[in-house]
């Protein structure tokens, strides 16, 4: 068993995680889908399944508290974010957001020069690496990121432009929207979470096709 004390720093740790964020909205999926079989099923099968629908509800009911009350004091130490907000350098945030194995085809040109960012690393490198992941999965295993970067009225402008296939019409206008996504097995989180650490570092995000370009803004750290 691990102490309990080290266990709360592991689950702090994991809610940082987009798929600790997928867990936790994937029970709520269940739970609702759930609940709307057991209702539509009520007048056609007999009491025993009734039950069966009962018992799976109260265990995913169950399981939802537990996550909720794992959240709860992360939640808290997630609203200290402004104390944490210091020097960050782009090109820092850009290294560690490439992942580690990505097809030979697929180059990332970075920025020329480095920018000081006033922000949260562990944050800006989700971001990123989020941004990173979905241009290199709209590539198909062949293309080029180019990540450029100016500075401007106290705000560092990142523009990620990709050659993949473009944003699909329907996602435009709802592409930070949680749990959109045209992926089979896609998770509809990245954008959205995207946007939440933008917006916690006061910033701004917004997406547009030909080319398809991620522009960001954040606050330059002086
Ligand atoms: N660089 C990109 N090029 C094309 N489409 C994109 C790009 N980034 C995001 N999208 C679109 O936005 C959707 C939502 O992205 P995201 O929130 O990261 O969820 P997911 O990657 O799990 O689908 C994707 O399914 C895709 O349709
Ligand atoms: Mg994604």
């Amino acid at each position: 068993m691990i102490p309990k004390r080290d266990a709360k720093q592991i689950l702090a740790q994991l809610s940082d995680t987009e798929e600790f964020s997928s867990i936790v909205d994937n029970v709520a999926i269940i739970k609702n889908t759930n609940f709307k079989t057991r209702k539509s099923l009520e007048s056609v099968v007999n009491q025993e399944m009734l039950d069966n629908f009962q018992k799976i509800e109260e265990a995913i009911i169950n399981l939802q508290r537990l996550f909720e009350d794992t959240k709860k004091p992360i939640l808290k130490s997630q609203n200290s974010h402004i104390d944490e907000m210091s020097y960050v350098s782009l090109f820092e945030i850009l290294k560690q957001s490439i992942p580690v194995s990505i097809p030979s085809e697929i180059f990332i040109k970075l920025p020329r020069h480095d920018y000081a960012i006033k922000g949260i690393k562990k944050k800006l490198v989700t971001l990123f690496s989020s941004l990173i992941r979905n241009s290199i999965q709209a590539m198909d295993k062949k293309g080029t990121i180019t990540i450029r970067a100016f500075e401007s009225n106290k705000q560092v402008r990142i523009e990620l432009e990709d050659t993949g296939n473009g944003i699909p019409e329907e996602m435009i206008n709802q592409l930070f929207v949680a749990h959109t996504t045209t992926k089979k097995f896609g998770t509809g989180l990245g954008t959205s979470l995207a946007k939440s650490i933008v917006d916690m570092h006061g910033g701004t995000i917004f997406a547009k096709n030909n080319p398809t370009t991620f522009t960001i803004q954040l606050p330059v750290y002086e």
